[in-house]
């Protein structure tokens, strides 16, 4: 006897709408963002793809807000993003981490009722040693009084943010995105240039396998990062050691935590006394994902998601991953060492 297995596909594209109908209230708005942003991705990981054979690795001249050399590949996600999402009407500006000002929506466009922030290429210094990549991006809705979006805008605290996710140009192309009923990921099928969901509602270990962290820093941490790290690598406390794992993407550091779980560490140092990864880029859109997982993050002492910021281009200490690693940084970082 043949017996059939029903599979039931679902694209991006289906899920989407499927969410959308449970907010009877919904504009398509939001969704019409999102459809966009997984266009974008699908561009952009056809460049990534390309990259070696094109021809278009290697620096430009330009550095960038930041004072970090941009890669070729930087300024062509930039573009994809902004050409992909400036259109369409439902923004009204936008900011990257490429550009030190906001991006407004060209005034023959309609603009619409959110705004948009996006790191476009995160981890581009390693795409010369073909280490994977990503886009992360996060959405908030318009508050200022204007048709067309200001600051206000885009300094919302990250727990604004109505939508956030990231895509993954790895192994495999994965798009995973929350818009606060859980995180989902969606693998592209590329024989049919699809977004398939292969990972509904994920959901983080409370304590994690893997520790990511760049130690080459451990000389100007403060001693009390130094010794939530021993405790990490069970030298102190009676914690089993874990594995450390860094790509120095944060979207594949994350990725692979969020799925095996652990803690992505990136604390302030004497180089970088406000830590190195941008809030509204990198942060708050990861920490949205991390906590609809079941995860936490914070910068030592404060949910990322509660800070209030200042500028667009705002950095922050990270501590995000697995509940009870977090749980243990807070404690350590607190000066609570005897409660641990
Ligand atoms: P970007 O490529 O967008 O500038 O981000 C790089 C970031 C992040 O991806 C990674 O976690 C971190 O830089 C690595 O920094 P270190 O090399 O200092 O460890
Ligand atoms: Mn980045
Ligand atoms: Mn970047």
């Amino acid at each position: 006897m043949v017996t059939h297995t029903s599979t039931s596909v679902v694209t991006i594209e289906r899920f989407i709408i499927e969410q959308e109908r449970l907010h009877p209230d919904a504009t398509g708005e939001l969704s019409g963002i999102l459809y966009d942003l997984a266009l974008a991705a699908k561009m952009i990981a056809s460049k990534v793809r390309m990259a070696g054979i094109a021809d278009i690795l290697g620096e430009t001249d330009h550095e960038n807000v930041q004072g970090e050399v941009q890669q070729k590949l930087d300024v062509i996600s930039n573009e994809i993003m902004i050409k992909a999402l400036d259109h369409g009407g439902r923004l009204c500006c936008m900011a990257s981490e490429e550009e030190p000002d906001m991006i407004p929506i060209p005034e023959k466009f309609k603009t619409g009722n959110y705004a948009l922030l996006f790191d476009p290429l995160d981890g581009s210094s390693n795409i010369d040693v073909n280490v994977p990549v990503g886009t992360i991006f996060s959405i908030v809705r318009k508050v200022s009084p204007g048709r067309r979006g200001t600051l206000e805008d885009l300094t919302q605290p990250g727990r604004r943010q109505v939508a956030a996710g990231y895509v993954i140009y790895g192994s495999s192309t994965m798009l995973v995105y929350t818009t606060g009923q859980g995180a989902h990921g969606f693998t592209l099928d590329p024989s049919i240039g699809e977004f398939l969901l292969s990972h509904p509602n994920i959901r983080m270990p409370e304590r994690g396998k893997f520790l990511s962290v760049n130690d080459s820093y451990e000389a100007i941490w403060a001693d009390d990062v130094k010794t939530l790290m021993r405790h990490y690598r069970g030298l102190e406390g009676d914690r089993t050691p874990m594995n450390v794992r860094y790509v120095g993407s944060l979207v594949a550091d994350f990725h692979r935590n969020l799925l095996g779980g652990g803690i992505f560490v990136y604390p302030a140092n004497a180089k970088t006394p406000r830590g190195k990864l941008r809030l509204l880029y990198e942060a708050n859109p990861l920490a949205f994902i991390c906590e609809q997982a079941g995860g936490r993050a914070i910068d030592g002492h404060q949910r990322i998601m509660d800070i209030l910021p200042t500028e667009l281009h705002q950095r922050t200490p990270l501590y995000m991953g697995s509940k009870l690693d977090v749980d243990l940084a807070e404690k350590v970082l607190g000066g609570h060492l005897a409660a641990v």
